[in-house]
């Protein structure tokens, strides 16, 4: 099967590892008959220097029509972060309805966690994030500066139907994994859309009746990622808590650089997104050393996606193998002193 892909590689070390995975991509193609016809777009910080906008008006109109996105990062030193973000990144997200994002942390054979005494296989649990809603909802939100009483004021929202479909998703995944689901809220201190969260939880519960319910603060949560992280399966929580708690699955698992992610569209309308955990590592950018695992993971996510499986197996498989290998090259992340396109050239010898 053919595959119109939208590429986005963005900034900083997104475009150095979008670029590196492409000789990649063309043997999965060969090797599984499963064509990924790629579209870059220059999209990112460099335009908005140069022609004052992340993306052209008409962007998500552009991108509609695809069977997936490949995002690989947006930031860029030179311009804030509320700029570039929610001039590319979240309006995708948000515009394309892609309210399910699954984040998978797994300690992979061979990867050294900071936990020193975990090994391969002993953490794997998937976060479902809630991605377009929550506390990224974009309300507009008041600022008063200059006067003698300032304020900011940034809402959250939460609406059943966005909390229904995060929380349905994850049971339904709870019931195909090991049968236990976690959700993270703060609903001590933030008693609306909080323990709205935790109504919908327990109405969605009695549905399924085989899957063990825990419910976490998220700061206790954060606690247990790094005390007990094997007795996660199933972590269900909204975007904010989501997104922070997804940093700290990475790097229990060894590395933000093999932390891959799906942002999946609810409506059948819209692609999805699949991209790094991670960002657009200014502090690494530009020495060809970022780990390329991330995406290429996160393209194994999309081809599982599209209903490819064997070739999203083949992939994952062979990051697998690579990984079990102690002589295979390995990015500094990982304690090596590889580069991307070393870690890459490996990874085309197993596929
Ligand atoms: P980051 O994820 O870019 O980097 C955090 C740390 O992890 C850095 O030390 C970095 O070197 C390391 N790291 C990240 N990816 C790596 C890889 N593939 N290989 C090796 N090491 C890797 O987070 P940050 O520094 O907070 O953010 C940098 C910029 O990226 C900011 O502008 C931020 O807003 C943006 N950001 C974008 C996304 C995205 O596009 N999806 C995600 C997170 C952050
Ligand atoms: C992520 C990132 C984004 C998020 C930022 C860059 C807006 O941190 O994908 O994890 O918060 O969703
Ligand atoms: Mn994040």
């Amino acid at each position: 099967m053919a595959y119109e892909v939208a590429s986005i590689p963005g900034d900083g070390i997104g475009p150095e590892v979008v670029d590196a995975i492409q000789p990649l991509l063309e043997d999965v193609s060969s090797a599984f008959g499963v064509e990924l016809e790629m579209t870059r777009y220059e999209w990112g910080s460099e335009r908005h220097l140069q022609e004052g906008a992340m993306m052209p008006d008409n962007g998500l109109d552009e991108l509609a029509g695809y069977d997936a996105i490949l995002l690989g990062a947006i930031g860029h030193p030179d311009v804030p972060d509320h700029v570039t973000l929610n001039n590319l990144l979240l309006p995708i997200r948000k515009g394309f309805d892609q309210a399910i994002c699954k984040r998978p942390a797994i300690l992979f054979d061979g990867v050294e966690s900071p936990l020193e005494e975990y090994s391969g296989g002993d953490i794997d649990f998937v976060v479902y994030r809630e991605n377009t809603e929550g506390e990224y909802a974009d309300m507009g939100g008041q600022e008063h500066p200059g006067h003698n009483h300032e304020v900011a004021v940034q809402s959250a929202v939460f609406t059943r139907t966005g909390t229904e479909r995060i929380v349905r998703a994850a049971f339904e995944a709870a019931t195909e994994r090991n049968g236990k689901l976690t959700s993270i809220t703060k609903s001590n201190a933030q008693a609306h859309s909080m323990v709205f969260w935790d109504q919908i939880v327990e109405e969605i519960a009695a549905e399924y009746p085989e899957v063990t319910v825990e419910r976490l603060l998220v700061d206790a949560a954060s606690m247990d990622f790094i005390r007990r992280p094997e007795e996660f399966d199933v972590v269900v929580a909204s975007n904010l808590f989501g997104d922070i708690l997804t940093d700290i699955g990475a790097i229990i698992t060894g590395s933000m650089g093999l932390a891959p992610s799906a942002n999946i569209n609810v409506s059948g309308e819209y692609p999805s997104m699949f991209e790094p955990v991670h960002g657009s590592a200014p502090d690494i950018a530009g020495d060809s050393v970022a780990n390329p695992l991330a995406t290429i993971l996160s393209v194994a996510m999309m081809l599982d996606h599209l209903g490819e499986a064997e070739a999203s197996d083949a992939l994952w498989a062979a990051v697998e193998e690579q990984l079990a290998d102690s002589d295979a090259p390995r990015t500094p992340d990982l304690s090596g002193s590889a580069r991307t396109e070393d870690v890459v050239a490996d990874l085309r010898t197993r596929i």
